[in-house]
């Protein structure tokens, strides 16, 4: 071919398939206007097809690309997945909250955490969505939690195997009967959490042994679990400034279940939440039920321990568990402090080196009682008086915990090694328990309220004031993005 006649002739649709021979004849055409025209035309057009290929190819991860597969057959699955916290299990008085991958325990892969009825169980069947299809049932083992404080209903882990036969899970459901025909009306879970096996656990912490350091890298070194925020709690000075505490100590997540919150700490969370520390699980379980506003059943009535508290421990610690290095299982007015370590990253490095085969760290609970108070006295912010809620910071004196009586502790735990909690202790789990003592570290508890007025020896405690002048600054700031100053 002759340069210069090359692209003469041509119409648009041809010169693309001869876009490599233009580079020559670029170079060496001669060419007139109307040609001149024409080729600036085509190599707009190029360009724009070259920044079409190019945007398309690197900007679009390669799954969005495929091609859905096809439905409309009787077996394709989910029809309808939950996007709830609390989801009531049809034909059953139960109610199912998530599922979770889990192959710790031999002969299960899933565990499902629900409430159940204790009074109404019966045979129950596992049904899984397998890459669009309905698998197969497998049978089901229900393991209610020992401490269900005699309610009618109780925090209960369901688990089952996937059948053979099924690839790609993502959705589990549970039946009354063996077979799947009437499944139109059945809420889907999906399952949550990869592949984690006991085998691999034991392989991190032997090599933790080994070198002194968990190989694995987590998304977050603490987590911890807020169990039920109920009754329009509207503490906002007290959750700012436990939040901001909790920073401080190294915690990178707080996750909090709400029931109801006041209208300023709704707003408080909100900005939280937006911000990345706070992330807020909704837990209408009053829809559902007559949650307990106790611990007891003989003594408060009610369906469920003190508003699900064990579902929500249970669920945070699932949910934690392929992202958290740590679970502290505490509340609001309660913060596990160090007492030797600037944060609980150092102190857990020397206590896991020393315990290596502790999967619980049981931490004593001290009393700041509210009747101590110095009101005001030592907290120079006149700012904070329109703000609802009272200021942690005058808790300075601890009282010694009464040797005679039963003092519940909280824990610090290692979410992969436990598989079932209770508040206190935990229910079941792949490691030791260790008992920290109270000069490494304890737990600064600053009750709502006054308590039982009898005396026990006081100290003058100021460990909170060791972080005032870094919480002071960050409450003011989030005050005030919350509107709130
Ligand atoms: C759940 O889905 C229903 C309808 O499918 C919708 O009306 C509702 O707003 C959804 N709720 C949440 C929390 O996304
Ligand atoms: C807490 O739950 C209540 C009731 O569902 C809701 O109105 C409120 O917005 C929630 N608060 C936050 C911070 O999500």
């Amino acid at each position: 071919m002759m340069p210069g006649k090359c692209i003469g002739g041509m119409d648009l649709e041809t010169m693309s398939t001869h876009s490599k021979r233009l580079g020559i004849c670029l170079v060496f055409g001669s060419m007139n206007k109307t040609k001149q025209l024409k080729l600036k035309f085509f190599l707009f057009i190029i360009a724009i097809f070259i920044y079409i290929i190019i945007i398309t190819t690197v900007r679009t991860p390669r799954t969005y690309r495929s091609i859905p597969p096809p439905r409309g057959a009787l077996d394709t699955c989910p029809f309808q997945i939950s996007n709830q916290s609390i989801t009531p299990l049809e034909n059953t008085k139960h109610f199912l909250v998530s599922a979770y991958m889990d192959q710790r325990v031999k002969g299960y892969d899933i565990r499902i955490i629900s409430i159940f009825r204790r009074d109404s169980i019966q045979t129950l069947y596992c049904l899984f969505c397998c890459a669009g299809h309905l698998s197969s049932t497998t049978p089901v083992t229900v393991s209610v939690n020992s401490d269900h404080f005699g309610f009618p209903f109780s925090a209960t882990d369901v688990m089952c195997q996937i059948p053979t036969n099924c690839n790609a899970v993502s959705h589990v459901t549970l039946l009354t009967q063996p077979d799947s025909v009437e499944v139109s009306n059945q809420r889907w879970l999906p399952i949550k959490n990869k592949k984690i096996s006991r085998e691999e656990e034991k392989t991190s912490i032997r090599n933790k042994k080994t070198d002194g350091k968990e190989k694995k890298t987590f998304q977050f070194d603490f987590t911890v679990c807020i169990s039920t925020l109920f009754g329009e709690y509207n503490n906002v000075l007290q959750f700012a400034q436990t939040l901001e505490m909790y920073r401080l100590l190294g915690v990178g997540r707080v996750v909090i279940y709400n029931t109801s919150a006041g209208p300023e700490l709704n707003r408080l969370l909100k900005t939280y939440s937006e911000e990345g520390l706070v992330e807020m699980v909704e837990w209408p379980i009053h829809k559902h039920l007559n949650p307990s506003n106790g611990w007891l059943f003989s003594k408060h009535g009610g369906d469920l321990h003190y508003y699900g508290q064990l579902v929500t421990l249970n669920d945070c610690i699932y949910r934690s568990m392929d992202r958290s290095r740590y679970v502290l299982l505490n509340d609001i007015d309660e913060i596990i402090m160090p007492y030797q370590h600037d944060n609980l990253k150092s102190m857990m490095d020397m206590l896991q080196q020393q315990h290596p085969d502790a999967a619980m760290f049981h931490i004593e609970s001290h009393v700041f009682p509210y009747k101590f108070f110095t009101k005001g006295k030592d907290t120079p912010l006149p700012r904070w008086r329109g703000v609802p809620g009272f200021n942690i910071l005058e808790r300075i004196v601890r009282e010694d915990p009464d040797k005679n009586i039963f003092n519940p502790r909280k824990m610090i735990i290692q979410p992969r090694l436990v598989e079932q909690t209770s508040v206190h202790d935990v229910l079941k789990m792949f490691g030791r328990k260790y008992k920290v003592p109270m000069d490494v570290c304890r737990m600064i508890h600053c009750p709502t309220g006054p308590q039982n007025e009898r005396l026990f020896s006081q100290h003058k405690d100021t460990r909170l004031w060791d972080f005032k002048d870094k919480v002071i600054p960050r409450v003011n700031e989030m005050l005030r993005r919350g509107g709130l100053l």
